[in-house]
């Protein structure tokens, strides 16, 4: 049986991947803020889910609990990082960006490096982390979450680059979506919204297929191209 642990399996994507791996023989540590959703997954089957709540800005705790849980588990093949968040922010409020900065680049960091190392010591096992279509470019609604989805995309870039040098078979995949219906789906004028089952069945396959980077639903691809292609100038005035 494979071990795996799902950072942010409170709701939406996270929650349902975790429904999807213990129905694919995985035993899963689930996690997130917001103990009593846990709890209502674990009914589902309580003999394949561990609970542990924290949050993951604070990192000490963090390291500790991944530790432990793992400990817990009996080892780690798999490592998912749903959590994530981000506002739209037109009056750059500073507290809603320094929020996103804290979860989706200090936490982040905290949880990627901690299993990367992880990985390293066993000589192999799978990063898997949400980014977003919206990392590609800026955004004048919600600079933070655009920025740090970036920074995401950057740093996994960077961890695939360094296990490729361990010679491990140490994996990191990033998966991109574009609009998927959830709580994070924010904004007017959304377009391919996928459900959040679609979404976890493409993200399961990804990662079964051991995809460096994969797009969510797969036709975001084009947008991803369209985005990279918009000439600053034009891009400027949206
Ligand atoms: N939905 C979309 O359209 C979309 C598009 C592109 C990318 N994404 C990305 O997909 C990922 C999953 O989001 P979702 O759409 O499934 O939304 P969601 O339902 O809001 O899930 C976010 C998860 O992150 C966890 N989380 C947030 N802050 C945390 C913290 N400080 N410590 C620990 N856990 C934390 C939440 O758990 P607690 O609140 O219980 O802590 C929750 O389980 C995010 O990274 C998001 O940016 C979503």
């Amino acid at each position: 049986m494979k071990k795996a642990i799902i950072i942010g399996a409170t709701s939406g994507i996270g929650n349902e991947l975790a429904k999807l791996l213990v129905n694919n023989n995985y035993r899963v540590g689930i996690t997130g803020r917001r103990t009593g959703l846990l709890a209502d997954l674990k009914q589902v089957k309580p003999d394949s889910f561990i609970v542990r709540t924290f949050d993951i800005t604070e990192t000490q705790t963090t390291v500790q609990n991944l530790e432990e849980l793992t400990k817990e588990l009996g080892g780690l093949d798999l490592l998912f990082i749903s959590s994530g968040t981000g506002d739209l922010n037109d009056h750059l409020d500073f507290s809603v960006e320094k929020s996103t900065i804290d979860t989706n680049v200090t936490g982040f960091t905290c949880v990627a490096d901690w299993a990367f190392n992880y990985f390293e010591n066993q000589k192999h096992g799978h990063l898997v982390a949400i980014t977003s279509v919206a990392g590609l470019r800026g955004s004048r609604q919600a600079p933070a979450y655009n920025a740090t989805k970036a920074y995401q995309i950057n740093y996994l870039e960077s961890l695939r680059q360094k296990a490729k040098h361990l010679r491990f078979p140490i994996l990191v995949t990033d998966i991109r979506p574009g609009f998927v219906k959830t709580n994070m789906a924010k904004g007017e004028g959304q377009f391919w919204v996928a459900t959040v089952e679609k979404a976890a069945k493409q993200i399961f396959i990804a990662i079964r297929n051991k995809r460096k980077v994969a797009y969510i639903t797969h036709r975001w691809r084009l947008v991803a191209i369209l985005l990279q292609n918009i000439p600053r100038a034009v891009f400027d005035r949206f």
